[in-house]
């Protein structure tokens, strides 16, 4: 069975990598592993397969940074190509980037058995193309792998059949539990002068966040606020680095008393940042799960979240850009009278071996056939 495995930005490295080294033990599943290229720069896309020991991809669509349509485009265009030649059983597509988007709907119009991994989730926040992205690819897809029950609930309502969504846990915990040991040894957060629980590690790179000049003027204020309690340490997506000094914010929070902003960082020195600081700021869906798991405090710089257990189970509150809820919060972490996180359901990393136990069921080829209503 071939089955084409589909990444091409940051958070999509983590999820595939346990997944690669599952398949190891199956010769009778053949993964192809391709990257469209929608991340590019060694920071954000090489250093994570050399980190996380993720095999050179067989593929490399090379369609670096454009508008989503055109990047949208470029994948599809290049991907479609890719199926033709290596005519795959299967593509996997992970999470919610432009490239999930575009070889979904590539698979599709082949009539190629669709998997999602990290459907269902739901933001409900039309403004955010990643929520467009989850909506497109679970409209066609075959089969659902989930990381949460929301998800489940999301895709019934949307009359999604119940035998084609698998509940198996999350992929980005497989990976944490994984490199926890190897990102303890790194001297990261004592490189840059800071004390066990004595930071604050921030991550903000969402359209929502960055890309009003007002809202980020007001983010940037509340954090020199922050400061003068915590020193903060953000390693600077490229995306915000563009936008703050596009709107003229970078030479004054760049040299704001006890913030650090250091470029792109690496998988284990982020994990050595969020294992041994106070709390995190963040827009990430990845970091609200991995500090649940953590049980690091996590205000999250959203309004809403595709991933209610990290608010209901895990260790997420939500701030959005309201910098009143965000000191409010802050202030609840230094008195003291923060949430006590409990355990999630699954996310104890053997997601990757049920995803592919999953698969392996499918090599009957009647498992896969597909139905002429979703083909
Ligand atoms: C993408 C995902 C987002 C995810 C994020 C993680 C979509 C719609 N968004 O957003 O869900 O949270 O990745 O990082 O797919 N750039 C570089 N080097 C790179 C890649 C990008 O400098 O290797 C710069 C370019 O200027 C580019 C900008 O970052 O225009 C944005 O990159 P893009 O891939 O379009 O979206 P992200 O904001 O990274």
């Amino acid at each position: 069975m071939k089955i084409i495995n589909v990444v091409g930005a940051r958070p999509n490295f983590m999820k595939i990598a346990p997944l690669m080294e599952a398949y190891k033990a199956y010769p009778e599943i053949a993964p192809v592993l391709v990257h469209t290229g929608q991340h590019y720069d060694d920071k954000m896309s090489d250093m994570f397969f050399r980190e996380l020991g993720i095999a050179k991809p067989d593929v490399n669509l090379g369609v670096g940074s454009a508008s989503h349509a055109v990047q949208t485009a470029d994948i599809m265009k290049a991907f479609e190509q890719v199926c033709i030649r290596y005519k795959p059983d299967i593509v996997l597509v992970v999470g919610d980037v432009n490239s999930t988007l575009a070889c979904s709907i590539v698979a599709k119009q082949l009539h190629i058995y669709a998997i999602h991994y990290e459907a269902g989730i739901r933001s409900f926040d039309h403004t955010m193309p990643e929520e467009i992205n989850r909506l497109v690819t679970d409209s066609i897809a075959d089969c659902f792998m989930v990381t949460e029950q929301s998800a489940i609930d999301n895709l019934k309502k949307e009359g999604h059949e119940e035998e084609k969504i698998h509940f198996v846990g999350n992929l980005m915990i497989d990976t944490l539990m994984a490199n926890k040991d190897k990102a303890a040894q790194r001297q990261t957060y004592k490189g840059y002068n800071l004390h066990k629980d004595e930071y604050a590690l921030l991550t903000m790179h969402r359209p929502s966040n960055v890309d009003n000049p007002a809202i980020l003027e007001k983010l940037v204020g509340a954090f020199e606020q922050i400061a003068s309690w915590m020193p903060i340490i953000y390693p600077v997506h490229p995306r915000a680095e563009k936008n703050l000094r596009h709107f003229n914010l970078w030479h004054h929070f760049s040299r704001m008393k006890n913030i650090i902003l250091t470029g792109p960082s690496g998988y284990h020195d982020m994990l050595n940042l969020q294992m041994n600081c106070r709390f995190i700021m963040t827009d990430s869906g990845g970091m609200q799960e991995e500090s649940s798991v953590l049980k690091k405090p996590c205000i999250t710089l959203r309004s809403a979240t595709e991933r209610p257990v990290t608010v209901n189970k895990g260790s997420s509150v939500l701030a959005g850009n309201d910098t009143d809820k965000l000191l409010e919060y802050v202030d609840m972490i230094k008195n003291g009278n923060y949430k006590t996180p409990e355990e999630i359901p699954l996310w104890d990393g053997k997601a990757a071996q049920r995803i592919v136990e999953k698969i392996r069921l499918m090599l009957n080829p009647n498992a896969i056939r597909i139905h002429p209503k979703s083909s």
